[in-house]
């Protein structure tokens, strides 16, 4: 009998089960939604019981569709950087804060002061940001002492679910180098952050590699999901690493550009070299001796869905491809500047946001989408650049998300970028890198390049324009003075609306 392997992605959204066979077909697919929640502005948390709930319903539903006893292992990938306090008794003490909760501004200040912006960007491979898990931690002690004082153990969302369905501890290498406490370069903890932020290692779960057998499934794990007991489970990795083995990005010099609600350019090293003023993450690759580098988009292919929701809530998405297609490069002199959420990359920038600039009354809805479709992908394109000035030359890139779906939105992407895009065969994201994690885990394959090699097919590719490059050329530069022009307005707005 042939065996199969799932992957289950705890996203923001919904817990997402998949499984697939040796040759990477998938067999099953279940997803169940989350709630979030928002309880003040900027602020965001999910009660970790949704998880567990969404978790559960979505293994049984794959678990009942694959044949009885073929399941040989199961890799974990979520949504990164969210904080699960439990207490002594293993549970959760409040609910989880995510990666998009921005409450830990201060807390991230104080601890670049403390240790030194250079040693912080070179230890933790990044600038800290409030939606990283150790300024959370941090803000609880200031803000809520009676929760802080009874933490005994800390957990990123998919680990939670580990946990519930073995009993195990274990985050993975690239997921936990989102926390903000470890020391990259080593894949180990950093006594030095924990020292810093008064965290003691016994809060923290143990290690493990992404494609390492970590914890098996309990009884109880068994009884709640309908796994066997005994089913091996993988260090998995966060959400954008388990993307990048999902879509075969996994050796040094390969480029992805992930394009959904936020978007990402992802590329692996084989060294470690973080970017020395902490522009980008550089955290440990999902593969064993990689790092990789990402600049990330709060608000990508989200900010069309915003569009549509404001101005045309009946159009279909390609509708409004269509009327963007109608509009010549470069929007007829319309720019968008996409920080609809704050921004992380290149301008780490809670208070930022969006804005049209240059309307003039000849400009209609096909100009709105346009424009938005080419700041997102200006946007890309300079965490994009970040990557090629830390030596990254790469001579095409993949791209995904639901940007990826749009005719015009890939081509214009690929002659903002430059370079050749193209679309692989498997569209099941970060779910489907966790159950290449979770083969490569089992001995299916002797490593995941090999994995991704059997398992991952190129598709269409979009080339370049030159035409269309050298327009695009002219008008990058002026997109380029949009953050530093509109900074301080930003901020004196965020002052206004307090
Ligand atoms: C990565 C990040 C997001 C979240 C949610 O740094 O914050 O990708 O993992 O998807």
């Amino acid at each position: 009998m042939s065996e199969h392997f799932i992957g289950l992605d705890v996203s923001t959204t919904a817990s997402k089960a998949v499984a697939i066979d040796a040759s990477g077909a998938v067999v099953a697919t279940a997803s169940h939604d989350h709630q979030l929640d928002t309880p003040r502005p900027l602020w965001s948390e999910q009660d970790p019981a949704e998880w567990w709930r969404a978790s559960c319903a979505s293994l049984r539903q794959v678990a009942r569709e694959v044949p009885q006893g073929s399941i040989a292992a199961l890799g974990l990938t979520g949504q990164m950087h969210g904080l699960t306090a439990l207490d002594t008794r293993d549970e959760p003490l409040r609910p989880a804060i995510l990666w998009n909760d921005q409450r830990s501004a201060a807390e991230c200040e104080a601890i670049t002061e403390a240790i030194g912006a250079e040693r912080l960007y070179r230890l933790i491979g990044s600038r800290i940001f409030p939606g990283f898990t150790a300024p959370k931690v941090a803000w609880l002690r200031e803000h809520e002492p009676e929760i802080y004082q009874r933490i005994a153990q800390v957990l990123l969302p998919k680990d939670y679910v580990r946990f519930l369905l073995s009993g195990e501890r274990v985050t993975d290498v690239a997921d936990g180098s989102g926390m903000a406490l470890m020391d990259i370069g080593a894949r180990d903890w950093s006594a030095e952050m924990l020292d810093a932020l008064a965290i003691p290692r016994d809060w923290l779960p143990a290690l493990a590699e992404s494609q390492e057998v970590c914890a098996e499934v309990s009884p109880g794990g068994a009884a709640a999901t309908g796994l066997p007991v005994g089913t091996r489970i993988v260090g998995g990795a966060g959400d954008q690493p388990a993307g990048g083995v999902g879509s075969g990005v996994v050796s040094a010099g390969q480029l992805s550009l992930a394009m959904g609600t936020s978007g990402v350019a992802y590329a692996i090293n084989d060294r470690y070299e973080p970017e020395p003023q902490g522009r980008l993450h550089t955290f440990c690759g999902p593969i064993p001796g990689t790092w990789f580098s990402m600049g990330v988009m709060l608000s990508a292919a989200g900010g069309l869905r915003w569009l549509r929701d404001a101005l045309a809530p009946d159009r279909e998405f390609d509708e409004l491809g269509a009327l963007a297609e109608a509009v010549p490069p470069g929007a007829e002199g319309l720019l968008f500047a996409p920080w609809l959420s704050g921004e992380r990359h290149p301008h780490p920038d809670p208070l930022a946001r969006g804005a049209f600039v240059g309307l003039t009354l000849r400009h209609d809805l096909g100009h709105m989408v346009r424009a938005v479709m080419e700041g997102v992908a200006f946007g890309i394109r300079e965490s994009l650049e970040l990557l090629q000035a830390q030596g990254l030359d790469p001579s095409d890139a993949v791209i995904q998300g639901g940007a990826a779906n749009s005719p015009l939105w890939r081509q214009l992407t690929t002659d903002i970028m430059d370079l050749p895009l193209y679309r692989v065969n498997t569209s099941e994201g970060a779910a489907f890198g966790a159950a290449i994690l979770a083969a490569v885990g089992a001995g299916a394959y002797p490593d995941i390049s090999a994995a991704c090699g059997a398992m991952v097919q190129r598709l269409d590719e979009s080339l370049p324009q030159p035409e269309l490059v050298a327009r695009y050329r002219d008008i990058y530069p002026v997109y380029r003075r949009l953050y530093p022009s509109l900074e301080p307005l930003f901020h004196k707005l965020a002052q206004l609306d307090a």
